[in-house]
C-alpha cells in the first residue's frame, strides 16, 4: 500500500542528490584554478567522486521514475507532463554524457599537462556554461513533475 510513496521518496531524495553536489563544482573549480597546482589536483579528486555519486543518483531517478510509471499502470496511466518530463531527463542525460562529461576531461587532461591557468579558466567556463544548461532543464523537469499542468 505505501509502496508508492515510497519510490517517490526515494526519487526525491534521487533527484536531491543527483543535482545538489554539482551545485558547488563551477565555484569549486574556479576556486582551485586562482589558488594553483595543488589546489587544482585536490579538487580534481573530489570532483571526480561527485562525477561517480550524481551517475549513480541519476540511474535512481530514472529506475524510480520508470517505477512509478509501472505502479501507475504504464505510460498511457500517466499525464503528458511526465512524458515530457522523461524526455527532457533523456536530454539531461545527453548533455551530460556528451557536453559535462566531455568539458571536465578536458580539463582533467589539461592539468595532467599542465597548461596554464588562461586556458583552464577558459575550459573551465565551457564546464560552467554547460552545467548551467543541465540545471535549467532540471528545474524545468522539476516544475512539470510538481506541478499539475494542464491537468484539472
Ligand atoms: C530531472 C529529473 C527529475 C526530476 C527533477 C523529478 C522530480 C520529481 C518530483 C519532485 C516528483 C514528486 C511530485 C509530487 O509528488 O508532487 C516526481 C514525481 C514523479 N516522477 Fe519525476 N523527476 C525526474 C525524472 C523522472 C523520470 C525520468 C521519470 C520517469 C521515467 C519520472 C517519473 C515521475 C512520476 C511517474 C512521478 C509521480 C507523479 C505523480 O504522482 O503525479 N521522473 N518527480
Amino acid at each position: 500500500m505505501y509502496t508508492i510513496y515510497c519510490v517517490r521518496l526515494v526519487h526525491i531524495l534521487s533527484i536531491a542528490v543527483w543535482f545538489g553536489p554539482k551545485l558547488l563544482v563551477p565555484a569549486e573549480v574556479r576556486r582551485a584554478i586562482g589558488a594553483g597546482d595543488g589546489a587544482m589536483t585536490s579538487a580534481v579528486r573530489g570532483i571526480n567522486l561527485v562525477q561517480k555519486v550524481t551517475i549513480a543518483a541519476s540511474m535512481v531517478t530514472l529506475a524510480s521514475g520508470l517505477g512509478m510509471i509501472f505502479l501507475f499502470g504504464g505510460f498511457g496511466a500517466v499525464p503528458t507532463r511526465i512524458h515530457i518530463g522523461f524526455g527532457m531527463t533523456l536530454a539531461i542525460f545527453g548533455v551530460g554524457a556528451f557536453g559535462v562529461d566531455k568539458a571536465w576531461k578536458r580539463i582533467r587532461e589539461a592539468v595532467t599537462a599542465g597548461r596554464p591557468e588562461a586556458d583552464l579558466e577558459t575550459l573551465a567556463r565551457r564546464l560552467s556554461h554547460l552545467m548551467t544548461v543541465e540545471n535549467a532543464l532540471w528545474l524545468a523537469v522539476l516544475v512539470l513533475m510538481v506541478f499539475p499542468l494542464g491537468q484539472r
